[in-house]
């Protein structure tokens, strides 16, 4: 159990917290005061609950483009509350700007935070994180660490206007790439487009993987009420910050540690919001990689069932209409938790010292709006997310049914085979494919270690002869991910990956393979024995590295049901499943 500042002595806080190794206390405590005193503190300040702030600002991150805003106004926050501000960079992720993909990154990135966290004197800490893999990793980092946490999330950028069509990233890029691939627009309305995109600052404005996991956050209660919505640039998004800094020091002297919050009802509470709003089929991957963190295990056939009584509720791109600053306007979050209060674990605690449940009956009252939507009038019946099994994925696979076509749902179908990502671009717009809109495109070796990293390629592009003719969507398969703003009939996360030997890696161009949501299934048709047969003619070599991070990732990375978290960085024990018993 962690200590609380209340349990601890006096001199285990504030400064005094973590003193650098040199033998003897007074004068470790000496040195620090000395070298901080070099800029300009007094022992006033230096007396006060040290709030750590996290500051994840890069040019290489443009979703983090209001960092500076946001550290000052949560310093104001920490201050009139009395605390000691010390803000401190950590790595930061962009998913652009990180190869081989972020996610290889963001598990570095969560030690980092927990390893400050540890190594840094502070009674509390406010993470401001927004890209899709930096609020995971701060919050597998935090969860870890056991110490007063809060999120604060940088907000959603703008939207942008194309000949008068509202476009916002990172949807209508993938949409406007595919008209672009169908040959619907030329090279220059594509270069304009590129120019609108991405309005402001802030992270993808629909419900992608970044607004997903902030949803999730304030579900989990490590956010303010209302952190999730707030656009970057907007002052509700600052007002959020000081309130986030303000809090952070109560939290201190609370000693309202981290496990306090982050319990099975939380994650229980966290799954259902993902089912509501759509939410990227990343967050599971983060879910599980966070809860493994506290000894949780997140069940995923229970995941499922859940999705039978959560509806989609939330009317955002990609499963709806609207996007990020809409949400915003509708209420946010509160709008959100007040449809799904009757599905809710009233009872798990927030970062305000309050229930959830405390914090919805607290909340102002409900306004007419049309983004999220009435319990009994969703935008879709069942929930986003759906769990597969069969002998293509026995440890699971899964599919975000409410960004699918119903008729595909349905499908058997001719594999075409791509044995990685390279050879899926060497061949998947060759005019000799041998394709049709009703074959299924299957893609290895993309999972946590065949990438490695798990990539969001599981996006598999129509095969460009088929895009010309019209065709929008086909069945996709593979072992890696999907960006959360991204569409179609896609089934993700096959587990075991190919590259440690999962039945996909035996699957053969011309294979028949059924698709049927209905019975959530994954089934290659071909019988046990000629796929153990072709196992055993063709063993997989995993991969492996010599050296450095790459070493430390292939030699340690989970699954995806474990959520590609590395092994030593779970829990030691499994303390529960989410959900818990009722
Ligand atoms: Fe940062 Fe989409 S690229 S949130």
């Amino acid at each position: 159990m962690t200590k609380t500042p209340k349990d601890k002595s006096p001199t285990e806080q504030g400064l005094r917290k973590g003193l650098t190794s040199y033998g003897d206390k007074d004068f470790s405590l000496f040195l620090r005061k000395a070298f901080i005193k070099g800029a300009g503190y007094t022992n006033s300040a230096l007396d006060r609950p040290v709030i750590g702030i996290i500051n994840t600002g890069s040019s290489y991150n443009p979703c983090h483009g209001n960092m500076p805003q946001l550290i000052e106004a949560v310093k104001r926050g920490v201050m009139l509350a009395g605390g000691l501000p010390m803000d401190f960079p950590t790595i930061s992720i962009h998913e652009s700007f990180a190869s081989p993909t972020s996610m290889y990154l963001r598990n570095l990135m969560s030690m980092d935070t927990e390893e400050m966290l540890r190594a840094q004197p502070m009674d509390a800490v406010v993470m401001i994180g927004g890209c899709d893999k930096t609020v995971p990793a701060q919050l597998m980092g935090a969860a870890s660490a056991g110490l007063p946490a809060i999120q604060l999330i940088t907000g959603s950028m703008l939207t942008g206007s194309h000949h008068s069509e509202r476009v916002g990233a990172c949807t209508d890029c993938r949409r406007y790439w595919g008209k672009f691939r169908a040959g619907e627009i030329d090279a220059i309305e594509k270069d304009e487009v590129n120019e609108k995109l991405v309005a402001s600052v802030g992270t993808c404005s629909v419900m992608g993987t970044a607004s997903t996991m902030a949803c999730i956050a304030e579900a989990l209660g490590m956010t303010v009420p209302g952190g999730a919505s707030p656009p970057a640039v907007t002052a509700d998004r600052i007002r959020i910050a000081e309130e986030t800094g303000t809090r952070a020091v109560q939290m201190a002297k609370d000693g309202l540690t981290i496990d306090k919050i982050l319990t099975a009802d939380a994650f229980e509470n966290a799954m259902r919001v993902l089912l509501a709003i759509g939410g990227s089929t990343n967050g599971i991957v983060h879910l599980a990689a966070i809860a493994g963190r506290m000894g949780l295990e997140i069940d995923l056939n229970a995941l499922d069932h859940m999705g039978n009584e959560t509806p989609v509720l939330l009317d955002l791109k990609p499963s709806g209409d609207h996007y990020m600053e809409n949400f915003h306007d509708a209420g946010g979050m509160t709008t959100l938790l007040r449809e799904l209060k009757p599905l809710l674990k009233l009872n798990a605690m927030t970062v305000t010292g309050r229930t959830l449940g405390e914090e919805i009956d607290a909340a102002p009252p409900s306004f007419k709006q049309d983004v999220v939507r009435p319990f009994d009038k969703p935008i879709y019946p069942r929930g986003s997310i759906a769990v597969l099994h069969g002998n293509l994925a026995p440890g699971g696979a899964i599919i975000k049914q409410s960004a699918a076509n119903e008729k595909l749902m349905e499908h058997v179908g001719r594999a075409v085979v791509f044995e990685n990502a390279e050879d899926l671009a060497n061949r998947i717009d060759s005019p000799d494919l041998d394709v049709t809109a009703e074959d299924i495109l299957v893609l290895k070796n993309i999972g946590p270690k065949g990438a490695p990293g798990m990539p969001e390629a599981g996006y598999i592009p129509i095969p460009m002869k088929l895009a010309r003719a019209g065709v929008k969507d086909m069945v996709r398969i593979s072992d890696g991910r999907m960006s959360g703003t991204a569409y179609g009939t896609i089934v993700l996360h096959v587990t075991p990956e190919s590259a440690v030997g999962g039945p996909l890696a035996y699957v053969q161009s011309g294979d028949r393979i059924r698709l049927s949501v209905k019975e959530r299934e994954i089934s290659l048709l071909i019988s046990d024995e000629e796929l153990a047969k072709r196992a055993k003619e063709n063993p997989v070599v995993v991969p492996s590295a010599e050296r450095g991070y790459k070493k430390l990732f292939l030699d340690t990375v989970t699954q995806a049901d474990q959520g590609v978290d590395f092994d030593f960085l779970r829990a030691p024990n499994i303390i529960g499943k989410v959900p818990g018993k009722k």
